[in-house]
């Protein structure tokens, strides 16, 4: 793939709609709303319940205002990208006691590494936590291999784990307690080099996958899976490459935030649950600006599960006492509050629906970003959609390989 034309469309696409996704809207609202054209606002509202849930899809109902559907045609064909096909049949032993989606994760890694690592016999894991997909490579590829996480509980699971399934031939497998950091670590860093080493990080959080890129220059092989996007901090994790550097987004905390959104079909329960989540949170955000106007914007915080399942009074009351608040008002009056602002929630929700579509185009953004990085380094570079994202939604594997 042609990774700079497809970074330079993109940040062609996403730069005049900055922003719209580069701030928060409960932050900024009212004002924030009008980032958001009129007409597709007013396109938004016209949707009943089945139309805001196809926009969560990323599909428009109806009539579409032309600049949205020609927007939107457009980000979907800029993050398409190829899928890996194919999975490691594991044995029902080798996953007994993981879940759906690390054995999911693990089938789709081992088919990924098998034709891709022939001349590889080492390899090192960073943040590895029990050593599941460490375990499993050795096993299955012969490879000596260190798994390297800095969670030493984990790290005690994931020995017993390989003593509880130990084999007559023994294990090629080390787990190694450290914290993986930029710049020299003559413990570990000799295990990122060698062309007959891989180096693998599957779900690396935000800024651990640069660290394991940057380490991983000596390697033959490199197979990094990011997640946790919005622990990254821009500009000293965006742009990472040259050809970044020069076609620059405005990657703010929240549209860090917004990358690690993108996630396809929810099934309808989910959809449920995420409008009755906002609907409270934004109708308590309400209450206080009205309430509380000297306090600015309030940060309600994540509630108890529970809570959102029930009347918005004990949620509003349960925030309200957390932040040490009283408003002087009854149950009935702020259940009575929340039904007179539906309308402006309702606003809320629409435009956070129609920002939700530019979460994926960021996060391939940030990816393609990383491609090139490793590009300029000399591999020769993958990015590829690697698991079904009902399962784990973050599921772009940029591979990297120094070739013959
Ligand atoms: C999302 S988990 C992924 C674990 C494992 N790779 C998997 O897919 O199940 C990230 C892991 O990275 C580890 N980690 C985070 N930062 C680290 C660092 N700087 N050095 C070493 N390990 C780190 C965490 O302890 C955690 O186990």
């Amino acid at each position: 793939m042609d990774f700079r034309a497809r970074l330079q469309a993109l940040a062609d696409q996403l730069g005049p709609w900055a922003p719209l996704w580069s701030r928060s809207i409960l932050q900024g609202w009212p004002g924030s709303g009008a980032a958001y054209p009129e007409d597709w606002r007013a396109y938004a509202r016209s949707i009943d319940e089945a139309g805001e849930r196809r926009l969560d899809q990323g599909e428009l109902v109806g009539a579409p205002p032309p600049s949205l559907s020609a927007l939107l045609n457009s980000l979907q064909a800029l993050t398409a990208l190829p899928w890996h096909e194919g999975l490691h049949a594991l044995t029902v032993t080798e996953t007994q006691g993981l879940t759906a989606k690390k054995t999911h994760e693990l089938e789709r890694v081992l088919a990924l590494l098998e034709p891709r690592t022939r001349a590889i016999r080492r390899a090192v894991d960073i943040g590895g936590g029990m050593g599941h997909l460490a375990r499993l490579c050795a096993r299955t590829f012969g490879w000596t291999f260190h798994s390297i996480d800095r969670d030493a509980a984990l790290q005690d699971k994931g020995r017993r784990w390989l003593a509880r399934t130990s084999r007559a031939d023994g294990d090629t497998l080390s787990f190694i307690q450290a914290s993986v950091e930029d710049g020299p670590q003559p413990r570990i860093d000799p295990l990122f080099s060698g062309l007959d080493r891989a180096s693998i990080g599957l779900h690396t959080c935000g800024p651990l996958a640069l660290t394991q890129l940057r380490k991983s220059q000596g390697a033959g092989f490199v197979l990094n899976i990011g997640c946790c996007y919005d622990k990254l901090e821009a500009p000293r994790d965006y742009p990472v490459s040259h050809f970044g550097g020069a076609h620059p987004l405005p990657f703010t905390p929240h549209a860090l935030a917004l990358t690690t959104r993108g996630r396809h079909h929810k099934t309808e329960a989910e959809f449920a649950r995420m409008k009755r989540v906002y609907a409270w949170r934004f109708a308590f955000d309400l209450l206080s600006r009205q309430r509380f106007p000297e306090l600015g914007f309030v940060r309600a915080g994540d509630a108890p599960r529970a809570l959102y399942d029930g009347p918005f009074a004990v949620y509003a009351r349960d925030r309200l006492v957390r932040l040490g608040l009283e408003p002087g008002m009854t149950d009935a009056e702020l259940d009575a509050f929340e039904v007179s602002v539906r309308a402006e929630t309702r606003e809320l929700l629409l435009c956070h629906l129609l920002r939700d579509r530019f979460a994926r185009a960021l996060e391939v953004v940030l990816l393609l970003d990383r491609a090139l990085l490793l590009e300029e380094l000399g591999f020769q570079v993958e990015l590829l959609q690697l698991f079904d994202p009902r399962l784990s939604p973050r599921n772009l594997a940029l591979i990297a390989s120094r070739g013959a």
